[in-house]
């Protein structure tokens, strides 16, 4: 499929990556985009509410560039990988990250996930060298080891409830990736621990219905920001021995500490805090998702199994799955990013118009936010053949080439890409590898799950695999 299609309502509203300026009419003359009927003052917010996913069925029906409204604010719903470049990528200057301080998520003001501008940019110059595939492979053996432990507790006949194993499995990694920590996820003791399960429980709480007026503290609040406290606390007495037996070590917390000192990028106290914040809340949830979709797709599929464990054969053949051998599993990797195609785990972006700008020929005035949902994308049959369809091969057989790169954004893009991509990648790699050599997938829950649509795209319901020893 061809990349530039048009609209879907078949008129042609310039796909051109410049459009609104190229022939120099003023953005005012631009009509807005069309969208669905609301009601007033809440606008299409019912709609959403009841039925978020479903409602940008309705949304797809009236084009590319499609407006409505929730209580007062406008959103405009970009459904083409080029308007989707425009905004993350060639433009994004004229954009803003919008969403999770309104969603009312303490993820750390002052670290890299809700920072923006000069803050943002000197934070992500620090951190960026530690995400490079060659950094991020040091990694390799806390995931391979931890995958393995956890496999090894694992009998033939068990049943694992696939979302809450790999968010343990997950977990585990992150805490020792970020402070050089072995947590127990099922345990009460570590502030870490119950700070990413009260961040988990809180984004599940805030759906989309936050956008509705009305919100007042509940006790559930302060009992959030009470573990919020204790967990900032633990990261200071972890600061502090860092700082008192010398950060040598590769954990990103010895790496902020040393980023710390002095110089112009040097982080704050409050910066290398928030930033173990915005990690814990970015990097172990989003991998988890991912790893129980893959799961389950692969229970259904034993064609994509046995040529999974085909390559697994080829280039780890007896040795323990690690981050020597990633790069060469190319038939993994197709797997997983079929996976995450399939079921996104970050399933829509959201951007502030910080300008009047023009997209699709149509106007798009400041204030906007704009909505770049991967849930569509993935699935638009413009861009790919089945969708619906798990499989692998479309990323290995060529036909990528004619597929427009923004049709497929999982990690984001642009400058605000996903720093942990890289880690998460591998992170996933392993755990698949080593799970697979050891056992064969029995899936037990729905099939085809119902989403839910909390800040990632997590299942309804547990999804339950029982496990057959090979
Ligand atoms: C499959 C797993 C993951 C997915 C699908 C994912 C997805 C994303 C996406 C879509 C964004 C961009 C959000 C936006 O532009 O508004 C993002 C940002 C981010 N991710 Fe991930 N992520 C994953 C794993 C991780 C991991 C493992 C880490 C850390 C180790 C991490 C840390 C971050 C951070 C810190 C940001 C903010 C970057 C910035 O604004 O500069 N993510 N992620």
């Amino acid at each position: 499929m061809a990349s530039g299609s048009s609209d879907t309502d078949g008129t042609d509203r310039g796909i051109d990556a410049s459009d609104g300026n190229a022939n120099d009419r003023p953005i005012e003359e631009y009509p807005l985009p069309p969208g669905p009927d609301g009601y007033p003052i809440v606008g299409n917010a019912f709609q959403v509410v009841r039925d978020p996913f479903g409602f940008y069925d309705v949304v797809s029906t009236h084009g590319d560039v499609v407006q409505y409204s929730i209580v007062g604010n406008t959103f405009t719903a970009l459904l083409h990988p080029d308007y989707v470049e425009r905004v993350l990528v060639s433009e994004h200057e004229r954009f803003e990250r919008y969403l999770f301080a309104d969603l009312g998520l303490d993820i750390g003001a002052e670290g890299l996930v809700m920072s923006d501008g000069e803050q943002w940019r000197r934070q992500r110059g620090v951190m960026q060298p530690v995400f490079t595939t060659d950094r991020v492979q040091s990694y390799g053996e806390t995931m391979a080891t931890y995958a393995d432990r956890a496999t090894k507790r694992w009998d033939d006949g068990d049943v694992i409830v696939a979302n809450k194993e790999f968010s343990r499995l997950t977990l585990r990694i992150l805490a020792e990736a970020l402070f050089d920590l072995e947590v127990d996820p099922t345990s009460d003791d570590e502030a870490v621990v119950r700070a990413a399960r009260a961040i988990n429980e809180r984004a599940d709480a805030r759906r989309l219905s936050t956008f509705l007026p009305g919100w007042v503290p509940t006790l559930a609040d302060r009992r959030f920001e009470r573990t919020m406290d204790d967990y900032r606390c633990r990261v200071e007495e972890l600061i502090e021995h860092r700082r008192a037996v010398g950060a040598d070590g590769d954990d990103l917390l010895s790496i902020l500490v040393r980023a710390g000192g002095s110089g112009e990028s040097a982080l704050s106290e409050a910066e290398i805090s928030d930033n173990l914040v915005a990690f814990l809340f970015a990097g172990h949830e989003t991998s988890s998702v991912a790893l129980t979709y893959t799961f389950s797709l692969l229970a259904q599929c034993d064609d994509v199994v046995d040529e999974l464990r085909a390559e697994l054969e080829s280039v780890v053949g007896d040795d323990r799955p690690g981050a020597e051998h990633a790069r060469d599993l190319e038939y993994t990797d197709a797997v997983i990013t079929e996976a995450m195609r399939r079921y996104p785990p970050v399933y829509m972006l959201f951007r502030r118009a910080l300008e009047d700008v023009s997209i699709g020929g149509y106007r798009i005035p400041e204030g906007t936010i704009l909505t770049l949902p991967q849930f569509r994308l993935h699935r638009d049959e413009r861009f790919y053949d089945a969708p619906e369809e798990f499989r692998p091969e479309r990323w290995i057989d060529g036909s990528k080439r004619d597929r427009p790169e923004y049709a497929y954004f999982p990690f984001g893009g642009g400058p605000r890409h996903c720093i942990g991509m890289r880690f998460a990648t591998l992170e996933m790699k392993l755990i698949v590898a080593t799970v697979l050599r050891r056992f064969d997938l029995e899936l037990l829950s729905d099939p085809d799950p119902e989403i839910s649509a909390t800040t990632t795209f997590g299942p309804a319901a547990d999804v339950r695999i029982r496990l057959h020893r090979r």
